[in-house]
């Protein structure tokens, strides 16, 4: 655990909560007050919920879930409620009540999950899941993670990559069941698995995509660069695909990756535009000596 003054956080509180300071500072800022954990940071995180940047504001309630402290759950709740919050934004808010999983948290999420933005709705759906399978079976989500991650599925017991691929993609199965396979072929590392996991990239809701996309970037394998190169270049593909697939490929972090995303750097979509220039400078400090900074991005976005 690291220590610091309540001044300190205050003060990387003030980087965040600063909209003139380049986003990337304020995206270290973020991580640092996630790391640091308690109320201090939690309150500087809350604070900045009112910013205009949309892929900021959802980092803020991801970090908020990963941070695992039930008292993020009531500033989490008037996120997801708020139907004047990006849908993006309100998805990671009801995934971050998932993650902290209180079974308080589960009449919110039955209120919000038929919600008319589908991926509000879905991420409900999955995050009760969630707290349900928990009930059950005693937190054991993390055992198989080797990723510092807080999922929002557990993986299957299955290991076969076929019988894995087969369920990833099967329209038939729940959208729970399907996180599982996929964190399931995520924690197999192997080029198979990343190719079973690029194909599906093109299949599913955008829900489900921007997950594959978020699974391909915590693996860190150049075999996954053509698909992701390939939703991010789709313009008529959801915008929350493709920022995912901006920052898998900032994780990835080689010369053609650079050359992807300075070519994306102007989108004209703001929240695919802002991911290339944190995924820029993720590529810059995965290829510097200060790792700590993407090692942190690259747990999840
Ligand atoms: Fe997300
Ligand atoms: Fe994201």
């Amino acid at each position: 655990m690291v220590l610091a003054t309540k001044n300190q956080i205050v003060d990387i509180g003030k980087v965040l909560n600063d909209p003139k300071r380049p986003l990337k500072e304020r995206f270290r800022a973020l991580f640092t007050l996630r790391n640091l954990g308690g109320n201090d940071s939690i309150g500087c995180i809350e604070k900045c919920f009112s910013d205009e940047s949309v892929l900021l504001k959802h980092e803020l309630a991801y970090c908020l879930g990963q941070m695992q402290d039930e008292n993020a759950n009531p500033i989490l709740v008037k996120v997801l409620e708020d139907v004047t919050q990006e849908p993006m934004v309100r998805h990671e808010a009801a995934e971050a009540l998932g993650a902290i999983g209180s079974p308080q948290s589960i009449d919110i999420l039955e209120k919000y999950k038929n919600d008319e933005v589908v991926e509000v709705a879905e991420t409900c759906q999955l995050a009760l899941e969630r707290i349900k399978w928990l009930e059950k079976n005693n937190d054991q989500s993390n055992s198989e993670n080797p990723y510092n991650s807080v999922d929002p599925a557990p993986p299957t017991e299955i290991k076969n990559v076929d019988e894995l691929k087969d369920i990833l993609i099967d329209e038939n199965s729940t959208l729970f069941e399907r996180y599982r396979a996929m964190f399931s072929l995520r924690n197999l590392k192997s080029i198979e698995a990343v190719e079973a996991l690029g194909a599906a990239l093109k299949s599913g809701s955008a829900l489900f995509r921007h997950e594959v996309a978020f699974v391909l970037g915590q693996l860190q394998d150049e075999h996954s660069i053509p698909y992701l190169k390939e939703s991010l270049e789709d313009e008529a593909e959801n915008e929350m695909v493709r920022h995912e697939c901006a920052e898998a490929l900032g994780a990835i972090a080689n010369e053609e990756c650079t050359r992807i995303l300075n070519s994306y750097v102007n989108d004209e979509k703001r929240v695919v535009k802002e991911s290339c220039v944190i995924a820029l400078d993720m590529c810059e400090y995965e290829n510097s000596p200060e790792f700590q900074y993407a090692n942190a991005l690259s747990e999840k976005f």
